[in-house]
């Protein structure tokens, strides 16, 4: 067999953790590999290996049947090696082009802006993305930087090309559009090793899939050998029951109120209801406003207007610390920008939100340790040690750490913005029962989701949103893919029955 890159007994140890026990494998050349495992099981760590981003403890790595040494990404670049990172790896105060080109600048000592630009252009378009070179990062929404971190490697000429969770924040449109430029760069003969926890595309687009386990590799096999369900079982180590828990019962009482609320160039005169113990979706094409229908909501959108009621009290949020305080709590889609301050400890990170509970009047440490250990424990936040920054998670760990922030301030409306981005299939469904007893008693929780499945599994109603507009409304009787796909794409629209 002729690898195109090959891992030997690599280990991989932080401080006094070691979360790679022997690695070996070969990725077969001109062949999509796919790489899985749980929430922090190693897959990053072994692809920045892989990438130059950092050394392996022991062990040998070879590319094209030659061992490495790797001391930079620039290194393994000039092998051919490149990576698309999970948690963006952009400049936000570049523009995309110069991302695109960063270490790279086309016209030597001269910057040549206008060929950059062009050339930025071209690599996006490639894609099926228009998108302006000249923007800078910093005002990209997620699926934007996506885009722009994968049009980056692209243009750098990798003959393997690693990607991990490259459609993590995709829509099916996009995702499709990676696919079939995956497909055609297999053709042209380059290795690619896909990382994701969408087992479906797993097995759709690879060749061959390793499960790793805690730091060890489970099995090799060629993908068409093993179903999505057998390949979540392999991940965690046991049968898997049912994804999503048994909805419940909404009761009577209102406790937000939203009426005719706008955000200029986003959302339109958007009126709707959430009750205690319900799970309300909000489902919409990626782009239909979602997002930045809570951020106006919870002031973080210039301009926008509405009325908002909670618990029967008419409120102005004007920050999200406005809005905690009054008891709404929102996880943003964007954990690595808005969510979590990376570099910051976990602690400062669980806390930051209710420093007032600790300080009597003087900060106790201990007590927020005490508050982090509980939270790693309720959360199944998996990290090594407890004193490290928050970036030293793996991305769905991080995702739960941002979870356990929000929730520290025990709230009582919560809105979740993509709240399984990046977990793994077991950690989902540990999310997915977190919902439903956040609901149980008596909170009410908003779901925002790109993962169509989630929102059908999970909410007792679905509000659809199309181009700011709320166009449909499904009870949990009424909901199939079919419906929430025909508002959402404007085959269908009725008026809702919700109103002031
Ligand atoms: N710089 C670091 N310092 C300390 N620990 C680290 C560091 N980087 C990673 N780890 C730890 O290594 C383990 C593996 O993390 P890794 O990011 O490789 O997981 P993963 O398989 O990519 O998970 P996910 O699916 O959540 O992305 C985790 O326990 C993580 O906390
Ligand atoms: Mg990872």
């Amino acid at each position: 067999m002729q690898y195109a890159a090959e891992f030997r007994n690599i280990t991989k140890v932080f401080g006094p953790v070691e979360v790679l026990h022997g690695v070996s494998f070969g990725i077969p050349a001109g062949e999509v590999q796919a790489l899985i495992g749980e929430n922090g099981a190693g897959k990053s760590t072994l692809m920045k290996i892989l990438g130059g981003y950092q050394p392996p403890t022991s062990g040998e790595l070879l590319v094209g049947g030659q061992p490495v040494r790797f001391h930079s990404s620039r290194d393994a670049e000039a092998q051919g090696v490149v990576l698309i990172h999970q948690e963006f790896n952009l400049a936000d105060d570049l523009t995309v082009a110069q991302n695109i080109f960063l270490g790279r600048e086309l016209g030597g000592a001269l910057l040549d802006d206008a060929a950059m630009n062009r050339a930025a252009e071209a690599a996006l378009a490639r894609l099926g993305v228009s998108l302006d070179p000249r923007l800078r990062v910093r005002g990209l929404s997620v699926p934007q930087k996506q885009l722009v971190e994968i049009a980056k490697a692209l243009s750098r000429d990798a003959r393997i090309l690693i990607m991990d969770e490259p459609t993590a924040a995709l829509t099916v449109r996009e995702t499709e559009v990676l696919f079939d430029l995956i497909r055609k760069l297999r053709s042209e003969g380059v290795t690619i090793l896909y990382i994701s926890h969408k087992l479906e595309e797993v097995k759709a687009l690879a060749d061959t899939v390793t499960v790793l386990r805690d730091g060890a590799v489970v099995s090799t096999d060629p993908a068409s050998a093993l179903t999505p369900h057998e390949m979540a079982n392999r991940m965690v180590g046991r049968e898997l029951e049912d994804m999503f828990p048994d909805k419940g019962q909404a009761g009577a009482e209102e406790l937000l109120h939203v009426e005719h609320l706008s955000v200029p160039g986003w959302a339109q005169d958007i009126t709707f209801t959430l009750r205690a113990g319900e799970v309300l979706g909000f489902a919409g094409l990626v782009g239909a406003g979602r997002t930045e229908l809570f951020e106006g909501l919870l002031g973080l959108r210039p301009h926008s207007v509405g009325q908002v009621r909670l618990s029967g009290k008419a409120v102005r949020l004007r920050s999200p610390g406005d809005a905690a305080r009054a008891g709404l709590v929102y996880l943003s889609e964007d954990r690595k920008g808005k969510g979590l301050l990376v570099d910051f400890q976990l602690r400062p990170n669980l806390t930051l939100m209710t420093l007032e509970h600790y300080a009597h009047p003087l900060l106790d440490p201990r007590a927020e340790q005490q508050a982090l250990k509980k939270a790693v424990g309720d959360y199944g936040i998996r990290s090594g040690r407890l004193d490290v920054a928050a970036s030293a998670l793996s991305g769905g760990n991080q995702q739960k750490l941002a979870l356990a922030r929000i929730l520290e301030v025990n709230p009582q409306v919560i809105v979740l913005d993509e709240p399984t981005r990046g977990v793994d299939v077991g950690a989902k469904r540990e999310i997915y029962l977190l919902i439903q007893r956040l609901a149980q008693s008596g909170k009410g929780v908003i779901v925002v989701s790109s993962e169509l499945s989630e929102l059908l599994g999970l909410c007792q109603r679905l509000l659809i949103v199309r181009e700011g507009r709320l166009v449909g409304e499904l009870g949990a009787g009424e909901m199939n893919e079919q419906e929430v796909i025909q508002y959402a794409t404007g085959l269908k629209a009725a008026p809702l029955r919700e109103t002031a």
